[in-house]
């Protein structure tokens, strides 16, 4: 156990146990406002707007009180189903080149899935009252996270050098990815599948995972635009267009630009193609493996599902997509993110 758990004010005169912080905060989050949502459990309403099943809001606030970041640590940040999976795959193969040249037999995505090899701050660290001892990971440390700007772990925020790399998506296409995967648990669970026009309803009403979609994305494309070097602002459809610059502009901004070595090898391009759907989803760790999450095992391979642009198209009615489209305009307009 770390000792900055200790360092959390202790409540009523005694050193509160990681059970009381936990038990603190779920009395906390319990308090809050609480919205039937697109998935099979209910969302909560954190203070700062945004909105969460109950495990992953309670880790978020004890990361925000337990961990601490380091200048060199790099956090992806993301809403799920943008592209989460993709960007993890590609900022750690990325950084770890050198020690695992992309094209090995022993290359960790053999074995693990990118939500193993880069964790989640709150649905994979900080859950099960664990307070997690990371000050012994090597430099740099990678970690994610859905948490929208505003409730970042404070930490990660006052540290100089600490690093963002944000990923967004078409609204529209989040929307059916998230859809789609919530069903799919949905139906696990014995319930019935949700309509997409019910679900369009919860995505418009902001009542979606870490969501609104639009406050989360506007809080990291401002971040971005006050401090390029500490927040990299990515879009998924933009990624797909052209990974290799993507590719690129990832490995100077963590402060692994590639040499002209690794260019000439074609290290970029391997790496593409190492972290493409195509590549991954054929993958044995894709296939069989699964990854603990804070509400239980999840296969991998249900991280992967078309991985085109434009799918919305093939779900939304026309109606349903427009009024998307408006709201993405009204809440875009004038800051410079494409609508
Ligand atoms: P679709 O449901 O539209 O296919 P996340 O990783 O944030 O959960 O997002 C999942 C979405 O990203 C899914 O989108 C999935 O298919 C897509 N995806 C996963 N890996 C990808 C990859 N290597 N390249 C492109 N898209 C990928």
């Amino acid at each position: 156990m770390s000792s900055s758990a200790g360092t959390y004010p202790p409540q009523g005169g005694h050193a509160e146990t990681n059970e009381e912080l936990y038990q603190r905060f779920t009395d906390l989050v319990s308090s809050w406002p609480c919205f039937p949502a697109l998935s099979n459990s209910h969302l909560y309403r954190h203070d700062n707007g945004w909105h969460s099943s109950l495990a992953p809001m309670v880790g978020t606030m004890v990361a925000d009180a337990c961990f601490t970041a380091r200048p060199s640590d790099i956090v992806v940040a993301t809403l799920p189903k943008s592209g989460t999976t993709w960007i993890k795959a590609l900022l750690y193969s990325t950084v770890h080149r050198r020690e695992h040249p992309v094209g090995s037999s022993d290359h960790p995505f053999n074995s693990l899935g990118p939500h193993e090899c880069i964790k989640f701050l709150e649905y994979q660290l900080y859950t099960g009252n664990r307070v997690p001892d990371l000050d012994d990971l090597p430099d740099p440390r990678l970690f994610a996270t859905h948490v929208p700007f505003v409730s970042l772990p404070r930490s990660v925020l006052a540290s100089s050098g600490c690093k963002i790399v944000y990923v967004c998506r078409d609204p529209k296409d989040h929307l059916i990815s998230q859809w789609s995967f919530a069903n799919k648990f949905r139906v696990r669970d014995g319930l019935e599948p949700l309509s997409v026009e019910a679900a369009a309803g919860f995505f418009c009403d902001g009542v979606t995972p870490f969501g609104p979609y639009w406050d989360h994305v506007l809080g990291y494309w401002r971040a971005h635009l006050a401090r390029p070097d500490q927040v990299l602002f990515f879009r998924y459809e933009e990624m797909s267009r052209d990974p290799a610059a993507h590719v690129r502009r990832l490995a100077e901004f963590v402060g692994r630009p590639f040499s002209v070595e690794d260019e000439e090898d074609g290290t970029v391009d391997a790496i593409v193609k190492l972290c493409s759907f195509e590549h991954m989803t054929g993958l044995k760790a894709t296939k069989d493996g699964k990854t603990e999450l804070v509400f239980g095992a999840v296969e991998n391979s249900s991280f992967f599902r078309r991985g085109v642009v434009a799918d919305w198209k093939n779900h939304l009615s026309p109606e349903t997509a427009r009024r998307i489209d408006a709201i993405t305009e009204a809440r875009f307009m004038g800051t410079g993110l494409p609508v």
